[in-house]
């Protein structure tokens, strides 16, 4: 019987190196420091590439002001609200950020800062029809996750907003539609000189 060890204990290191890998980055071990606030009114229905959303964070200033001393970097995200995750696999939240899909888009990277900071925010064109919210995570020095703050509650049940944008149907038609589109103009031309 031939016996193959290498390839096995490679793949189990893998496994051992991924599991080591992941062990610092779960949700529930960042200190929430960051208070996020968004300019949609809850309930609100925001258009893509025309609408946009002003995004405020800043350090709880109630905490100790020695926590955010490793503080450096803020990564702003727009993520899905349950009821826009419900039988969708590809949206799960997990709390290990490496396997979370609740918050796929971002927004914008830049340097933390202790007081009040703010972005404005375009909605792009290829985002979902969905209901979302905002995190901002902070990042340290070695960019690993080690604070955050969400324009929702721990429920994420407040302060949602709606975006309507692309369908499911028109995200898988996108690439073939794209392809095609020149010969679409060239037909739709066809079609005005046939009017
Ligand atoms: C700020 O931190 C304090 C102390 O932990 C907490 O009670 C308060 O709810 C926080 N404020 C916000 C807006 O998160
Ligand atoms: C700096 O970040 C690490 C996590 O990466 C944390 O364990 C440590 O307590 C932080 N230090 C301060 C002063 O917050
Ligand atoms: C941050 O902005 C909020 C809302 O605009 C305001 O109420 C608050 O006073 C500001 N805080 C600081 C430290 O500038
Ligand atoms: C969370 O904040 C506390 C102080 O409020 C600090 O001691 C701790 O190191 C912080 N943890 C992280 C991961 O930054």
């Amino acid at each position: 019987m031939e016996v193959h060890p290498p390839p096995l204990l490679l793949l189990l290191s893998c496994f051992a190196i991924a599991s080591y890998a992941q062990h610092e980055h779960l949700l529930s071990s960042l200190n929430r420091s960051l208070i996020v606030s968004t300019t949609p009114t809850p309930g609100q229905v925001l258009k893509i590439g025309v609408d946009q959303v002003t995004v405020t964070w800043s350090y709880n200033q109630t905490l100790p002001t020695a926590a955010d001393s490793n503080y450096t970097r803020v990564q702003v995200k727009l993520c899905y609200a349950p009821v826009s995750q419900s039988g969708r696999d590809d949206r799960k939240t997990d709390d290990n950020l490496l396997n979370d899909k609740t918050c796929p888009f971002d927004i914008m990277d830049g340097p933390y800062q202790r007081s009040n900071s703010s972005f404005i925010w375009t909605i792009p064109r290829d985002i979902p029809t969905a209901t979302y919210f905002i995190r901002v995570y902070v990042t340290d020095p070695d960019d690993h996750e080690v604070a955050y703050g969400q324009s929702t509650d721990p429920l994420k049940t407040t302060n949602l907003f709606q975006i309507e944008g692309v369908t499911n149907d028109q995200v898988l038609a996108a690439w073939p539609t794209f392809k095609m589109s020149l010969g679409y103009s060239y037909a739709w031309l066809g079609v005005l000189f046939l009017m």
